[in-house]
């Protein structure tokens, strides 16, 4: 096992859906299996939007429920609530003194706002609170604080990622050599799941497909997903088909060279293609369904899985902090 660290957030917005799974937290998955990880829910990030405790408390069991049902592996991970730390809400403001306004201004997400604000004729900073202004510099906390040298997210988060490698430089620069500088790392997948439109897969567009909707729902969705109007014994190219690049994800191999050649040779419908896609996500999804059935239903272990990740983090964390404090007030 290399030395390394990996660490991500994941942010409590409600349930993921099949895009943010294999785009994301696949990846994390896998490298749980060969990493000490540092994964930890994110519901500091979500108070910029969500403003009902009972929502952020219900999205954070919820998120803590999928990741381990879809098999982080705790012999080598902890996982937690961001905000059990108390540590993050001091570098968060040690970070605030070395960080550039003008590096905050740059930021796609807080940029995408103001081009929205003008679009509409708003004031430019119509909507933005500072949590949203500032989120870069609480998720460079995130980072920096556990020593973290890997950090696998979606490619919408990748410029965080690199602002915290330019705060880590800048802190770095001023007070001496403290911070490791963290990469990120981003899965081949992230931003390539089609939707049922065949756009991405995003909330934002409607077209997700939600990772444990109940049986029939998951049909209903697939059922849904557009086509163009070629018929079952034409030659259709699996590689522009939806159903094919989703299949890809959650079938075996012999599975779809199968359904590679059914659509070359024009020897399937895009009905029944859909019913082969249903079938593969059913049974990749039925254990881990159960598990986080399980979790959701006993969230009493959930808080205790948490518990004693806040336990771990808390420790490497104060270390941290003691440095830091050190550094920069003596
Ligand atoms: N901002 C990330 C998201 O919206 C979540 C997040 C918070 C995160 N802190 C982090 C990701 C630290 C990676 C590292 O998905």
């Amino acid at each position: 096992m290399s030395d390394k660290i990996i660490l991500t957030g994941i942010k409590p917005t409600g349930m993921p859906h099949i895009g943010n799974y294999l785009g994301v937290y696949k990846h994390l998955i896998e490298l749980s299996q060969d990493y000490k990880t540092v994964a930890f829910i994110a519901d500091l990030h979500a108070l910029n939007t969500i403003h009902d405790p009972k929502v952020i408390k219900q999205y954070t069991y919820e998120m803590a429920a999928f990741i381990l049902a879809m098999g982080l592996n705790m012999d080598n991970a902890i996982l937690f609530r961001q905000s059990d730390i108390d540590a993050i809400y001091k570098l968060n403001t040690f970070l605030m003194n070395v960080t550039p306004k003008g590096l905050m201004n740059r930021a796609h997400s807080y940029k995408a706002i103001l081009e929205k604000n003008a679009a509409s004729g708003d004031d430019p900073d119509n909507g933005v609170n500072m949590g949203l202004y500032t989120y870069p510099i609480l998720m460079s906390a995130d980072i920096l604080l556990y020593n973290s040298d890997i950090v696998p997210v979606g490619s919408d988060q990748k410029q965080h990622v690199e602002f915290a490698r330019d705060i880590a430089e800048y802190f770095n620069r001023t007070y001496g050599n403290t911070f490791r500088l963290p990469e990120p790392q981003i899965s081949k997948d992230s931003g390539l799941i089609p939707g049922l439109d065949g756009r991405k897969m995003s909330k934002s567009y409607d077209n997700t497909i939600p990772i444990f909707a109940p049986e029939s729902e998951l049909k209903k969705k697939i059922m849904r997903i557009i086509t163009d109007s070629k018929l079952p014994d034409e030659p259709k190219n699996p590689d522009e088909s939806t159903i094919f690049l989703l299949y890809k994800h959650f079938a075996t191999d012999a599975q779809i060279a199968n359904m590679r050649e059914l659509f070359e040779k024009g020897k399937i419908g895009y009905g029944d293609a859909k019913k082969m896609l249903f079938d593969a996500i059913n049974t990749y999804l039925s254990e881990p369904r159960k598990k986080y059935e399980y979790f959701m239903s006993h969230t009493d272990e959930l808080d205790k899985i948490l518990a004693d990740g806040a336990a771990t983090a808390t420790k490497i964390a104060n270390k941290t902090i003691e440095r830091i404090k050190k550094s920069m007030l003596g």
